[in-house]
């Protein structure tokens, strides 16, 4: 048995990229191993956030992470704010970041492109982002392309501890899907699907009606051509509706294309659109009862209560290891 973290921001609806990326390879890691998902509140602040919009995608996330199919009697489910031990080994951990680390990460220099002032959260990042893994020794990290660089670097600040304080880290490994590890936007196939994208027809939310999903997917850019093939190179926007495809449908790529050869573009997508709507219909359904019992703050209660068990104990380890006085 493995242990696994990951987590999510509280920064707006929750996309189909986060799905295929992360949410659902949580589900699956589930059953095998000792698995952490949190809301990741304590990140989403390092942009500004409106406190109630924070409050509201807080709990909107977490209901989603148990909508999706994550069972909190098998997984913690919790909010990284609730576990004290996060923020505190994340400041250990940015006194061993160097700066030229964190200039180099891509996130954040698209984050803080072209801004006047950009908060010192954002830049030690990834360093938060660092200690949310190894509290727990983690030994897997299910996450999508676009946070590789941030596992590196965790891997690297994990090596450094143990070559100066003495082995105790276990370096992490990404758990990255082979297909829909990057879902792109449905205008342009050059960017990421994202939720801070401001053209939503860009994206599909997981919250989005069935009716909004059909509009977008058939609103969605293609090429001229009318080959339902997979050509990331020469055809990115039709390779990324098979990804699509692929990943909701649960069948491989190639299956994709012998479906729809010799078929138009047209029928593709209105099969695509139906594929999407009957795995997320489902999804909302329990996510609007999770929603109307309230049950997901004693689920994050006592997930937040589980995890911070684990992670009590790394953090005096590390603290005793570093020459704290501990309690
Ligand atoms: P966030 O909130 O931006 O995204 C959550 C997860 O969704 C994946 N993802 C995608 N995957 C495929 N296609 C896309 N278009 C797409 N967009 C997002 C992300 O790769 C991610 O796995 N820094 C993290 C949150 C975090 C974290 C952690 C993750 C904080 N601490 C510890 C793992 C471990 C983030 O901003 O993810």
């Amino acid at each position: 048995m493995k242990k696994v973290l990951s987590g999510i921001q509280p920064s707006g609806k929750l996309t189909l990229g986060n799905y295929i990326g992360a949410l659902r390879n949580f589900v699956k890691l589930q059953h095998e191993h000792l698995c952490n998902f949190m809301v990741v509140d304590l990140h989403a602040i390092t942009v500004p956030q409106d406190p109630a919009a924070l409050r509201e995608q807080s709990e909107q996330v977490a209901a989603l992470f148990v909508a999706a199919g994550i069972d909190p009697a098998k997984a913690n489910v919790y909010l990284q704010s609730h576990v004290l031990q996060h923020a505190q080994l994340g400041w250990i951990l940015t006194t061993l970041t160097a700066m030229g680390e964190l200039e180099r990460m891509t996130q954040f220099k698209d984050k803080s492109a072209g801004k006047e002032s950009v908060g010192a959260g954002l830049f030690v990042y990834p360093s938060l982002m660092a200690a949310d893994i190894l509290v727990y020794n983690a030994d897997l990290v299910p996450v999508g392309d676009d946070q590789k660089q941030h596992l590196e670097l965790t891997r690297d600040l994990a090596g450094r501890f143990n070559s100066r304080f003495g082995e105790y880290f276990t370096i992490p490994e990404p758990y990255i899907p082979e297909v829909g590890a990057r879902i792109m936007s449905l205008d342009d196939a050059s960017k990421k699907m994202s939720k801070s994208n401001p053209n939503p027809g860009s994206y599909i939310s997981l919250l989005d009606s069935p009716a909004d999903i059909r509009k977008k997917i058939s609103r969605a850019t293609t090429d001229s051509g009318s080959e339902v093939r997979f050509d990331r190179e020469n055809k990115p926007e039709v390779s990324n509706l098979i990804s699509i495809y692929s990943q909701c449908a649960e069948i491989p790529v190639a299956e994709v294309e012998r479906l729809y050869e010799g078929k138009m573009y047209g029928a593709f997508k209105k099969d695509l659109a139906e594929v999407v709507v009957g795995l997320i219909e489902p999804l909302q359904q329990r996510y609007r009862e999770i929603r109307e019992t309230g049950e997901i703050f004693d689920i994050l209660k006592q997930g937040a209560e589980r995890a911070s068990e684990m992670a009590e104990q790394t953090l005096s380890d590390v603290q005793r290891m570093m020459g704290f006085i501990t309690k």
